[in-house]
């Protein structure tokens, strides 16, 4: 098993390279790519950690030599948030990247399930289907956008609220990845009850999580290691399902009719997504926040698909 982070460089990219590193099944590779010349030097670096994955390090404009024949690619290169930033605002400069990466992947690893980590995922993944499509080689079951972190902060928030081991928690978040198109599903937590004041204040807090750790790091950057364990788990995930094992769901950004991109949960299996699963029943409260989010998500969705490098 071959897993490339690209973006590896960077604060979530360091992250998630240290995760994988001491987390991927014994005999797989990691290869590090990232415009920044350090990078041969973080793979350095964690190759003297003794677990039985591989690691290589590659820095310069082509991502083709670190990405040949992965598995995996997972792409958190680009720009992050300052304050006063939203997602959106990252667009002009991250939608270049993502483009021109995305082509690279096409040329190395057409048959890769690819991760998108950076922002604003909502819009970088309809490019990247954009550019994967003229390249030939797309297929809706091998695209995905990284929404894992929206999920492992509601699982941590739910459970400080209510007092649970939050091992137990299990939250699924439908929607995109940014403001108002963040959805936690509270109505479906097993054996937790909430007022409605704190189910609006709750599904607030999750949506605006981010800003809180960009507002706390004032101005040095956004979530980069709650982001790596979130990466790590997708990925990790991806990479069980591969590897065959069974009933392996997470909520995931992808291609859920004919340009409509949609996070909700997904079965995982050899060929990326095996099937796309209902979300079930949702309170009012959530259905009238899903029809209020269409608007701002189907614009992020055609500004993405009408995007040319
Ligand atoms: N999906 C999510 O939930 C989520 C959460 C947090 C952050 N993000 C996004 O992830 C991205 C990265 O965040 P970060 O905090 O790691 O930023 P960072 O600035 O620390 O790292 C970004 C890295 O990308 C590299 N890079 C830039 N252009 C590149 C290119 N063309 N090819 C290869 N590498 C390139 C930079 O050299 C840098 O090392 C941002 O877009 C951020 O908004 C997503």
């Amino acid at each position: 098993m071959k897993v490339a982070v690209v973006g590896a460089a960077g604060g979530i990219g360091q992250a998630l390279a240290l995760l994988l590193k001491t987390s991927l099944p014994a005999g797989s590779e990691l290869s590090l790519y990232d415009i920044a010349p350090v990078t041969p030097g973080v793979a350095v670096d964690l190759s003297h950690i003794p677990t039985d994955v591989k690691i290589e390090g590659f820095a310069g404009t082509d991502a083709r030599p670190a990405i040949e024949g992965a598995d995996v690619v997972l792409i958190s290169a680009g720009v992050a948030r300052k304050p006063g930033m939203d997602r959106s605002d990252l667009f002009n400069i991250n939608a270049g990247i993502i483009a021109n990466l995305t082509k690279q992947v096409a040329e190395a690893a057409p048959k890769a399930l690819i991760g998108i980590i950076t922002n604003p995922v909502n819009t970088t993944v309809p490019i990247a289907k954009k550019v994967l499509q003229e390249a030939g080689v797309y297929d809706k079951n091998r695209l995905f956008g990284v929404t894992t972190l929206d999920v492992i902060r509601s699982e941590t928030f739910v459970a400080e609220a209510k007092g649970l081991n939050v091992a137990d928690v299990n939250v699924d978040v439908i929607g995109g990845h940014s403001g108002v198109t963040i959805l936690p599903l509270l109505s479906q937590i097993d054996g937790v009850e909430f007022s409605d004041e704190e189910i609006a204040a709750l599904t607030t807090r999750i949506q605006n999580a981010g800003t809180e750790v960009v507002e706390a790091k004032a101005g040095g950057g956004s979530a980069t290691l709650s982001m790596g364990q979130a990466a790590a788990r997708f990925g990790l995930s991806l990479v069980a399902a591969l590897n065959g094992e069974e009933n392996v769901i997470e909520c995931t950004y992808v291609e859920v009719e004919e340009d409509k991109f949609f996070a909700q949960p997904v079965r995982l299996g050899k060929n990326g997504v095996e099937e796309i699963l209902s979300y079930g029943e949702i309170s009012a409260f959530e259905q009238k926040a899903l029809d209020d989010m269409a608007d701002t998500l189907s614009g992020d969705i055609v500004k993405g698909l009408e995007f040319s490098a």
